[in-house]
């Protein structure tokens, strides 16, 4: 049977990463890096330079999964890209990047999950590999967001920043159902009765903090609780934690629930604040670089965000 193994993580930031003083100084803001690093632990964000765009974030966050997987582009047959900040309704970011990597063969497309976008795109790109759709998949999570931000609404505008994080997924014959490596699965969720909580309305972010935070906590618990089910594991079986970064209240309350301890949980949101579809794959390229997660570790991955979409997903390295 078929299975799709994680080959090779890459990601990428913008140069210019901003701390917070630098930001309200810069967008005049009536804050202070204590209200934002204590309710939030977010220190920094990266800010994209005029003109630089989703899809060349998501393309040089490939071309790092690539080079670590060893991998050619001419190998390459699907390119699953979610973003909330597409560079246009079309042609797809997705085929934006096909296009800057080279790649001729396959097809591309991107996802709308907002926050969850990469547990989406991981689930779909695996379920394709799975039914022999396609054989390599560069699964990417790609954000512009400072570009929809409200730089008059303090209680979102310090909360996001750029960049981009991508895994090359390639299909790997294993020898039966039970065989524990590559992605183990994806349980995604959405709700839509909750999507005026966190929304793009007139083109900037809009979002009700506290219900959102409201939310995030039990359906990431029960998200998590289906993976660790679904596989027959629990909490204990968890090497590392991945977690979406929006908040490290919402992720160290999920450590907390695996009974993880703070080391075995990777956190990049005091340096990148929240990169939205991009958290997770910057993340594990973060983790996996310097050699924090490595071969055989097994990983959890969970997201919430605007929809309400929500999900998680397990992976052996
Ligand atoms: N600096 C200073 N004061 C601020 C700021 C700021 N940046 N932002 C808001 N405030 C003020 C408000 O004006 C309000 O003042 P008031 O009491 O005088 O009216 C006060 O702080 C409290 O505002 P709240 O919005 O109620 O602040 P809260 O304590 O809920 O914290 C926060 C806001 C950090 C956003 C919190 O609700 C949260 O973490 N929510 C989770 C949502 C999240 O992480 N979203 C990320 C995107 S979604 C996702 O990725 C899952």
């Amino acid at each position: 049977m078929i299975r799709s193994v994680i080959a090779g993580t890459g990601g990428y930031l913008p140069a210019r990463s901003l701390s917070n003083d630098e930001l309200a100084a810069e967008y005049n803001l009536d804050t202070s890096d204590a209200w934002i690093s204590e309710r939030t632990g977010i220190r920094r964000r990266h800010m994209a330079a005029p003109g630089e765009t989703t899809a060349d974030m998501g393309a040089a966050a490939c071309r790092e999964a690539l080079a670590r997987a060893g991998a050619d582009a001419s190998e390459v047959d699907a390119i699953i890209l979610a973003t909330a900040t597409p560079d246009s309704a079309f042609p797809s970011t997705a085929t934006r990047v096909q296009e800057k990597l080279g790649i001729r063969q396959g097809f591309s497309f991107d996802i709308s999950a907002a926050c969850t976008g990469f547990i989406y795109a991981l689930g779909v790109a695996d379920s394709m590999i799975r039914t022999g759709a396609c054989r390599s998949a560069l699964v990417v999570g790609a954000e512009a967001f400072t570009r929809i931000l409200d730089w008059s609404d303090r209680g979102t505008c310090v909360l996001f920043g750029d960049g981009a994080g991508a895994v090359l997924l390639r299909a790997t014959e294993v020898a039966g159902e039970g065989t524990d490596s590559g992605i183990l699965s994806t349980h995604l969720h959405s709700d839509g009765r909750h999507g005026d909580i966190l929304q793009v309305e007139g083109g900037l972010v809009r979002m009700a903090g506290r219900e959102v935070f409201r939310h995030a906590v039990s359906k990431l618990a029960s998200a998590v609780d289906e993976a660790l089910k679904a596989n027959g594991l629990d909490q204990t079986d968890v090497q590392w934690l991945v977690p979406h970064q929006a908040n490290a209240r919402i992720i160290d309350a999920m450590g907390r629930k695996l009974g993880l301890p703070p080391e075995r949980v990777v956190v990049t949101v005091d340096r990148h604040a929240n990169t939205s579809a991009a958290s997770i794959p910057l993340a594990l390229a973060d983790a996996t670089r310097d050699g924090r997660i490595g071969a055989g570790d097994l990983v959890l991955m969970e997201a919430i965000g605007g929809g309400l979409t929500w999900g998680a997903a397990l992976a052996r390295f």
